[in-house]
């Protein structure tokens, strides 16, 4: 079945000590979901680059090695911290088009219109990831580092082409129906005879070397001006894409104050609005202060319980309060507040949960997908840098701009498109997230680095789209409250809870016992199983060296030097 497709690569187990040791390294440690894009990170580290320059390496790689996730026609957000205590965070999500107007997913009745907002060329917000790698490379990279050599393993990947695993092939061929609408997209991803991908084939991408080598020459032009954005002009009038010249022209990443919370004696540093992940990790870490949760279990009854109760109302403030900083004004401070947190758990009851409807009111919806990538870097100086990319869904809404090899992602789906309706995710929202020009959708990206005594001492995301706060959170507990090494805190299985759909707590295959089922259900919880969720990586900083922990729920990548 299609949920198991991304199955575990190792099984789950209940055991976690049974899984593979982290990776170790001296000196820099660079995690992704691709050999080739780590390899490549670690190759500018080795050149004299620091962590910025070798996560933009990596950020291109994965344009070419994973085009489901890793992308240039989408958006992310990127956490930076050195080893002297400096942090920043930056924001190159996309923004809605200047056309683009709130009820552009409704027909005349007000009605949803099905699809449009994740399959149309409308569905495309302005992409950011470009603009925001180039900047964040000229700001904070070492200075060691020329455009060329960072773009360099892209290109080549791309121009001649690199190995398919079995996984790959497979997801190559699952997605071929969604590939044959789109002519760009067949060319590229299906094979001219039509057979179906192996384990071992070379895939090549010429048009995305080209449009690489475009950001190669001219940088932050080479994509938001001249040939690239001319093809992405003409992909928009292909159907009813809204994206302009000067939207292009006008795209900016931007640097925005990170979010920081604390939770036992450590710094929590995340990104805050437009995503909604940092805000929510640290309200809900500062709820789970108030609860002896040293002395539960991992992944007791009373642990999910209270994971899931503190979840519930943490998404429900999401829904209600959250959206672009430039357009909204978002209750930070309260987010960020351990009062509120405190007050807002006052009557979350051990013995039994809290009916959703009674922390807010919302509407159902059901999705299984785990669409997004995380990759994080750590140097020889112990400068870290946690990044999360996406192009929403796998290989976003299926168009590639023609001639220029890259998909374009339906982030505009992340936009709450009437007030009420779910959206992919199954998240709803309200005024705070509604669709204006040059909005950017909220996202539930959540890269993090938790700092202690002043320096970095672990990096951690993953994909996952709301269920992204809940995996990151649940890996922050897995190692400074459960003492699992960083391997064992990404691949223990996880839980989630978003408030919406009512009592739903989902859990993995096998992820947790049947009695623990039971109890959980005796407590008023539906317990559903979703498949694999989130695909974390991260590392840890000890003093004898680095430990890097990817997620065995993927194939993915940590390599050390
Ligand atoms: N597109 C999913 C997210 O940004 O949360």
């Amino acid at each position: 079945m299609y949920k198991y497709f991304f199955l575990a690569f190792f099984s789950l187990s209940l055991n976690y000590a049974a899984y593979p040791d982290p990776v170790y390294s001296e000196s820099g440690m660079v995690v992704s979901l691709h050999h080739e894009a780590s390899s490549a990170g670690i190759k500018i580290l080795q050149k004299g680059g620091n962590a910025i320059d070798a996560a933009v390496a990596v950020g291109f790689a994965l344009a070419v090695t994973c085009p489901e996730n890793g992308n240039l026609g989408g958006g992310g957000f990127m956490i930076g911290a050195t080893s002297k205590g400096q942090i920043f965070s930056q924001d190159h999500r996309e923004k809605a088009p200047t056309r683009s107007t709130k009820n552009m997913f409704l027909d005349k009745a007000g009605s949803v219109i099905p699809q449009m907002s994740l399959t149309s060329r409308a569905s495309s917000g302005v992409p950011g990831t470009v603009h925001g790698l180039l900047t964040a490379w000229k700001d904070h990279g070492s200075g060691n580092i020329r455009l060329q050599q960072l773009l360099a393993p892209a290109i080549k990947l791309a121009d001649k082409g690199y190995v398919l695993s079995k996984r790959r092939a497979d997801l190559y061929n699952h997605y071929k129906t969604a590939f044959t609408k789109n002519d760009a997209a067949a060319k590229i991803f299906i094979k001219h005879d039509e057979s179906p991908w192996k384990q071992g084939d070379v895939f090549v991408q010429k048009d995305l070397a080209k449009t690489l080598k475009r950001i190669s020459k001219f940088g932050i032009s080479g994509f938001y001006n001249g040939t690239t954005a001319k093809l992405i002009i003409k992909e928009m009038e292909r159907g009813n894409g809204l994206i302009s010249h000067n939207d292009l022209k006008a795209y900016q990443s931007v640097y925005r104050e990170p979010v920081i919370g604390t939770f036992k004696g450590l710094e929590v540093i995340s990104m805050g609005p437009p995503s909604s992940g940092g805000l929510l990790l640290i309200h809900m870490l500062n709820a789970i202060e108030n609860f002896p949760i040293d002395t539960l279990g991992w992944n007791s009854t009373d642990y999910i319980h209270l994971l899931t109760e503190i979840a519930k109302r943490a998404y429900a403030d999401r829904a209600e309060h959250l959206g672009d900083p430039d357009f909204w004004n978002n209750p930070r401070d309260l987010f960020l507040s351990k009062k509120y947190a405190e007050k807002r758990i006052s009557n979350l009851s051990m013995e039994s949960h809290t009916p959703s409807k009674e922390v807010f009111s919302g509407i159902y919806n059901d999705n299984e997908s785990d669409e997004t990538t995380h990759y994080s870097i750590v140097d020889n100086d112990g400068n870290a840098v946690s990044v999360t990319s996406t192009l929403n869904q796998n290989f976003g809404n299926k168009h590639i701009v023609a001639g220029a090899g890259f998909f374009l992602n339906n982030e505009m789906d992340d936009f709450s498109i009437k007030p009420g309706t779910p959206n992919f995710w199954g998240l709803v929202g309200s005024k705070a997230n509604s669709i204006e020009p040059n909005k950017r959708p909220l996202s539930s990206m959540t890269p993090t680095i938790i700092m202690y005594d002043g320096a970095p001492i672990m990096t951690i995301g993953s994909p996952g789209g709301s269920k992204i706060i809940t995996t990151v959170l649940q890996c922050i507990l897995n190692v400074f409250i459960h003492d699992m090494n960083i391997k064992q805190a990404v691949c223990a299985p996880r839980i989630h809870h978003q408030w919406l759909p009512e009592n739903t707590v989902y859990i993995e295959p096998n992820g947790i016992s049947k009695d623990i089922i039971k109890n959980l259900q005796s407590r008023g919880h539906t317990i559903k199983t979703y498949g694999y969720m989130g695909v974390a990586n991260g590392i840890i900083i000890e003093d004898d060296g680095l430990y890097g922990g990817t997620d065995c729920r993927d194939e993915t990548s940590a390599i050390g030097y």
